[in-house]
């Protein structure tokens, strides 16, 4: 079902994809913190290819490949490698797929993933590209929902920020569509959701509500997914100055929201929400970090090796 499957879309997974990827990664957690032996990708390894920076995504992968036993290869900055002398991403692609058993790639271009998966014959995960999709980040929010609140189906999901150019929350929020939620979207004037998501939303039969008060939106939240203005997504930096700093997440807008209410971001932040947050019971954005090493162990096992933990 998974084995030398690419992932690049969450859009490319079925609810029941999703299932056992989460109930897998819940497996993976003892050995995510280094409680369990668990070497099932022994001799393995991971090709990893950060055309963009990271410090989550990168580290919590090669976590989790060396927690499955497995050894990964590859580079976070070309300005060491061949790209800077022209090579394409094809080639660049063929090289290191022969070097490896799957390939990770983060790209500042959307599609790219989806580009280098043409020219691998090996699993291809999409670490981000661009505004585009980030689904394995998807897949830790949605294990991270279901972890905190206990089911993700009749959750309010309030999605803040940027919502135009922040690849995190098209992601979760194609991911949300095939649940039974509703989904409020908070954003500046200008980093509206594209109409397109909000349509597959709608279409999916989610109730969503666009507003632009946080305070409104977090009376009746069962989780605020709060996001970073991606300054360098803007093709404008005059545009981003307008935006840059334009909500918070603090001790007082806490006041207004409901009992249990959790807070998540997919890091890094930049100001949008206080440090005074951080020691509150509300704020789950380490966990969900955290959570980015089994669930992607999850994914690792099962795209070179099958799964099936028994095998
Ligand atoms: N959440 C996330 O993608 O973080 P990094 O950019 O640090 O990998």
């Amino acid at each position: 079902m998974f084995k030398g499957r690419d992932i690049i879309s969450i859009k490319d997974l079925s609810l029941d994809d999703i299932n056992v990827i989460l109930d897998y990664a819940r497996r993976m957690v003892p050995a995510a913190r280094g409680e369990e032996n668990l070497p099932l990708l022994s001799g393995r390894l991971m090709g990893r290819l950060f055309f963009e920076p990271s410090t989550r995504t990168k580290l919590s992968f090669d976590t989790a490949m060396k927690r499955l036993g497995g050894g990964a290869i590859g580079f976070s900055d070309t300005s060491s490698t061949s790209v800077k002398k022209g090579e394409t991403l094809a080639d660049t692609i063929r090289m290191a797929e022969a070097y490896s058993d799957c390939l990770v790639i983060r790209h500042y271009n959307e599609g790219a993933a989806r580009l280098a998966a043409r020219f691998s014959s090996k699993p291809v995960i999409n670490a981000g590209d661009g505004a585009g999709q980030h689904p394995t980040q998807t897949l830790l929010d949605l294990f991270t929902i279901r972890e905190e609140k206990g089911r993700i189906d009749g959750n309010h999901v309030v999605l803040a920020g940027d919502l135009k150019y922040g690849r995190t929350v098209h992601s979760l929020a194609h991911g949300l569509a095939l649940y039974d939620v509703e989904v409020s979207l908070v954003s500046p004037r200008g980093l509206e959701m594209p109409g397109e998501i909000v349509g597959t939303l709608k279409e999916k039969g989610i109730g969503v509500r666009e507003m632009n008060s946080l305070e409104e939106a977090v009376a009746d939240a069962d989780v605020l997914y709060v996001t970073r203005i991606q300054a360098e997504r803007f093709p404008d930096p005059e545009e981003y100055r307008k935006v840059a700093g334009s909500y918070r997440v603090d001790l007082n807008l806490l006041d207004h929201a409901r009992d249990g209410m959790i807070i998540m971001h997919p890091l890094p932040r930049v100001d949008e929400i206080a440090p005074e947050v951080d020691t509150h019971p509300s704020a789950k954005y380490f966990v969900q970090a955290f959570n980015g090493v089994p669930v992607r162990m999850a994914l690792l096992d099962l795209v070179i090796r099958g799964g099936d933990l028994d095998g």
